[in-house]
C-alpha cells in the first residue's frame, strides 16, 4: 500500500485554526511590559501571536474546557511565564484578579463559542455529525449536560430555548418531536438528536445548513450560559481594562454579537474603534470556512470620571 493510499485512512486528528489572527495583533498591538488577557485560549493561537509579537509582553490565557488546559499548557510551555494559564470561567475574571492581585490590564481578546478541537471531539456531544453523549459542556466536570436540560425542561420551556438560543422558527415542532423520542427512550446520542429534528423540519436542502444546526447551537448556548457568561465579561473588562486599553471580541452567531454591539455604544464606557465589524480576508475565509461568521469589534476603555 502507498503511503498515499494509506493516509486516506488515517483518523482525521482535530484541529483548530486561529481566525483573525493579524486583526487582533494589530488592535492589541502588545507593548513591552504589557499585561493582556486571552479570556478563550482554545488552542492557544491568539495567545501565542500575542506573545511572538512582543518578547517583553505577558499574556494571561483563560479557559474552563479542562482539556483545552492541558494542551495550552504544553503549547505555551516555551514562553516560560510570560505565559499564565488559567482553568475557569471568563465570567469569574474579576475574582481572578483579586486573587492575583491585578488591578489593571493592557488589553483583552475573547474568541467566543467552541473551538474546532471541541467541535470535532465526537464524545463532547457538540457536534451532529459525530455520534456522541448529548453533553455539550465545554467543562464536562460540572454541570448539566444537553440531555438533562432537555430532560427537566417542558416542551413548551424547550420549545422557547430552541426559538430564543437558536433562532429556530420551526421551535414548537422540533422540540415536541425530541420530546417524543426521549418518552420512546430514543434519545441517546447527538444521531438520535439530529433525527429528532429532521424529523420535525424535513432533511437539508440543497445548498442549506443542516436541519439540525439551529437546535444544537440553541441547546449548546442554553447549556453553558454563553450569553450571560458574554455580558458578565464585558462587565468585568470595563473595569480591568486601563484606561485606553483595547478589548478584541470575536463572535459567531447574531445573538453574540448583538450584545457585543450593544455594550460598545456605551459612550462613557467604550470607544468604539470598529463601528461595523471586521470580518476575514477573503484569503482567510477561503483557507478556513469556519472563520466565514467570524464578526470582531475593538473598542477602547474611555477614560474613568472622577466618581465611576
Ligand atoms: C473559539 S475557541 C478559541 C480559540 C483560540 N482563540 C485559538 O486561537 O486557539 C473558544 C475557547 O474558549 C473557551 N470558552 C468558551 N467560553 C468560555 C468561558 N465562558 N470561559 C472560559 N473559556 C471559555 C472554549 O472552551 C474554547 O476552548
Amino acid at each position: 500500500m502507498t503511503l498515499q493510499a494509506f493516509s486516506l485512512f488515517e483518523p482525521k486528528i482535530p484541529m483548530h485554526i486561529t481566525v483573525m489572527k493579524n486583526e487582533v495583533v494589530w488592535a492589541l498591538e502588545p507593548k513591552s511590559g504589557g499585561l493582556y488577557l486571552d479570556v478563550t485560549g482554545g488552542a492557544g493561537g491568539h495567545s501565542r501571536a500575542l506573545l511572538e509579537c512582543n518578547r517583553a509582553a505577558r499574556v494571561v490565557t483563560f479557559d474552563r474546557d479542562p482539556d483545552a488546559i492541558s494542551k495550552l499548557r504544553e503549547e505555551l510551555a516555551e514562553f516560560g511565564d510570560r505565559a499564565t494559564i488559567v482553568r475557569g470561567a471568563f465570567s469569574d475574571l474579576k475574582d481572578w484578579a483579586k486573587d492575583a492581585g491585578v488591578d489593571s490590564v493592557d488589553g483583552l481578546i475573547g474568541d467566543l463559542g467552541i473551538s474546532s478541537i471541541q467541535l470535532d471531539t465526537g464524545d463532547r456531544g457538540l457536534s451532529f455529525k459525530a455520534e456522541g453523549p448529548i453533553d455539550m459542556r465545554m467543562d464536562r466536570s460540572s454541570g448539566e449536560t444537553a440531555l438533562e436540560l432537555i430532560e427537566r425542561l417542558n416542551q413548551d420551556e424547550l420549545a422557547n430555548v430552541i426559538y430564543q438560543l437558536g433562532e429556530e422558527r420551526r421551535s414548537r415542532r422540533v422540540a415536541r418531536c425530541i420530546k417524543q423520542a426521549a418518552e420512546r427512550g430514543e434519545l441517546e446520542t447527538t444521531l438520535d438528536l439530529r433525527r429528532a429534528v429532521v424529523r420535525a423540519v424535513g432533511p437539508r436542502r440543497v445548498g442549506g445548513i443542516d436541519p439540525a444546526t439551529r437546535t444544537f447551537q440553541a441547546l449548546r448556548i442554553a447549556v453553558n450560559e454563553e450569553l450571560l457568561e458574554l455580558e458578565t465579561l464585558i462587565e468585568a473588562a470595563s473595569e480591568l481594562l486601563a484606561e485606553g486599553a483595547p478589548i478584541c471580541l470575536i463572535s459567531f452567531h447574531s445573538l453574540e454579537d448583538r450584545i457585543v454591539k450593544r455594550a460598545f455604544l456605551r459612550k462613557e464606557t467604550w470607544q468604539r474603534l470598529t463601528k461595523k465589524p471586521l470580518v476575514a480576508s477573503a484569503d482567510e475565509q477561503r483557507e478556513n470556512p469556519r472563520s466565514r461568521s467570524a464578526k470582531l469589534r475593538v473598542a477602547r476603555r474611555q477614560p474613568r470620571e472622577e466618581a465611576e
